[in-house]
């Protein structure tokens, strides 16, 4: 699967320089005001995976100094990108989870985006029945037991991705998207689809797909036409 106008990148904690002269002074303003350590690694890694993906999409970035590149998130909460005050045009989409983060970006305006990174572990049944359609819970008590939790974190990491995309977030119920996939390939090399059987939008084209990066799943949502 290609995502021809979408361009992303993983990072992790690993990979941050050791200092923070790459952050604009907004950024750095920013990270004095996080209180708790994890929250504010989440959010410096979610900045540096950013503007590795601005980097990969943009080759023309890469000669502006990282402090004039800014990542900042609008009153919905979502990212955008700014390089020397002005906002680049086109989507950016992040997500974070413990060390690891990932970033995706497109310059197609009639496209939104939107990334997540979920970890593979057991949720509870109250869980999925809280926040899955009736069908979504049922694909995925239908699996092996072995397979439950991959085929819970797929299904939830595939709504926030859409949700992520339509920049609403978890402001509305998880149950107005419904996501399913056809069969359950475990590789690791290839993104593979999943269905959207319904969502807010009616936008012509909507495509969700996910790539298994143990012991997480990203899913990338497009969705085109609907501004
Ligand atoms: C968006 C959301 C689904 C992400 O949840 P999550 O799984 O906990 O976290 P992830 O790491 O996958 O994603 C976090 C990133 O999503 C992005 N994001 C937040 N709100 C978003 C929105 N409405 N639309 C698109 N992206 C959004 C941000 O870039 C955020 O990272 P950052 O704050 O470091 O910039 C969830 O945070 C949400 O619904 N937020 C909106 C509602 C809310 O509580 N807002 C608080 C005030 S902004």
């Amino acid at each position: 699967m290609t995502h021809s106008a979408v361009f992303w990148a993983l990072a992790s904690t690993d990979d941050l320089p050791a200092d923070l002269n790459w952050l604009s002074s907004e950024e750095t303003t920013k990270l004095q005001q996080f209180k708790f350590p994890k929250r504010r690694n989440e959010w410096l890694l979610g900045r540096w995976v950013s503007k590795k993906v601005l980097m990969k999409a943009m080759p023309q970035i890469s000669s502006i100094p990282l402090p004039q590149l800014s990542i900042k998130n609008e009153e919905s909460g979502a990212p955008i990108a700014l390089s020397n005050g002005s906002r680049l045009s086109g989507m950016l989409s992040l997500s974070h989870r413990e060390d690891l983060a990932t970033a995706a970006w497109t310059s197609q305006a009639d496209l939104r985006i939107g990334i997540d990174l979920e970890k593979i572990e057991p949720r509870s049944t109250a869980f999925i029945q809280d926040f899955f359609t009736k069908a979504e819970a049922a694909q995925v008590f239908s699996q092996p037991s072995e397979n439950q939790a991959l085929a819970a974190c797929l299904i939830w990491s595939g709504k926030e991705a859409i949700l992520k995309a339509l920049q609403t977030g978890l402001r509305i119920d998880t149950r107005q998207v419904e996501v399913a996939f056809t069969e359950l390939v475990i590789k690791e090399e290839d993104w593979q689809p999943l269905q959207i059987v319904h969502s807010p939008s009616s936008a012509e084209s909507q495509t969700l797909s996910w790539l298994l990066q143990p012991p997480y799943v990203i899913t990338l949502a497009e969705i085109a036409d609907c501004r």
